[in-house]
């Protein structure tokens, strides 16, 4: 608001505009992050020797600080397993888990700007039996793209892409021959001139509420409950059972003896 106040008046925006964005801001700059989250923390409930491994990459940085003094950008850089619970990490045999397994926007529509044809890596069989390897597009047809079956695709992530395992090798084939989204080879963040606009300040958010909350409580999830993904438009926890008291993560959470 600050800004847009000292532009130029004729640049401006008005109070509706900047109302609208504020919209778009909070939901696809907060909700995003705190689903994702959310997802990353009951991963991690779910794992606690992955848990006790984060913790012992924030107390080795910890070690180097001076008491009170925060965390750079370059220390949570450094944290190459916690990294590869959110995001990127020079090891190649880790991968992108929270971001891959529940990535909060599932469909994307585009609209088609001629008649194309799309070709299919991997070849369908259609509903009358023919083999299909690739799809025609007219032009003007809305076209649907579904990142979580992208991201669970066992031809790319292998046999086990529906779970979570921090130390999958992600097929090298891929990597050398799409780079797919703007990330990591993940459609978390959509590609193209649509593409988010927030992700790297979503990456290291992410990191700073894993290294935060991480040292300061300890978190476990009733094994009993079973929590899976709405199918709308967000990629929301929901409790079986308990559908209509909506999106939660039951997460136990205390805090940390001698945080
Ligand atoms: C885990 C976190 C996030 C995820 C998974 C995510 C995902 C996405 C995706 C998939 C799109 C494109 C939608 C499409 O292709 O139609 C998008 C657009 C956008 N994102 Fe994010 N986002 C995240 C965090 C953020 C943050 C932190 C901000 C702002 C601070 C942000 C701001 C935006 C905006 C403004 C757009 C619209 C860009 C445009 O239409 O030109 N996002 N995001």
């Amino acid at each position: 608001m600050l800004s847009n106040s000292l532009e130029d008046p004729s640049k401006r925006l008005d109070d509706k505009e900047v109302l609208h964005q504020m919209g778009t801001i909070i939901l696809g700059g907060h909700e995003t992050i705190a689903i994702t989250s959310s997802w990353l923390l009951y991963e991690l409930s779910r794992h606690p020797e992955h848990l006790e491994r984060v913790l012992k990459e924030i107390e080795e940085v910890k070690k180097h600080k001076a008491d009170g003094e925060s965390f750079t950008w370059s220390d949570c850089d450094s944290m190459a397993f916690s990294n590869a619970c959110i995001k990127a990490s020079d090891d190649r045999h880790y991968s992108w888990e929270a971001l891959r397994l529940y990535p909060v926007i599932v469909n994307k529509f585009r609209y088609a700007d001629r008649n194309d044809i799309i070709p299919l890596s991997d070849p369908i069989i259609s509903a009358s039996g023919e083999r299909l390897t690739k799809i025609p597009g007219r032009k003007w047809q809305r076209i649907g793209v579904n990142v979580s079956h992208y991201h669970r695709l066992q031809s790319v992530w292998g046999p086990d892409a529906d779970t979570w395992n921090l130390e999958r090798f992600i097929n090298d084939s891929l990597k050398k021959e799409t780079t797919l989204g703007i990330f990591a080879n993940l459609l978390s963040f959509s590609n193209g001139l649509r593409a988010c606009i927030g992700w790297r300040f979503a990456l290291m958010e992410m990191q700073t509420i894993l290294t935060e909350i991480v040292s300061a409580f300890e978190f476990s999830i009733d094994p009993k409950l079973d929590i899976f993904i709405t199918a709308q438009g967000a990629a929301a926890p929901l409790v079986r059972g308990k559908e209509e008291e909506g999106i939660q993560m039951p997460l136990k959470v205390r805090p940390r003896q001698n945080s």
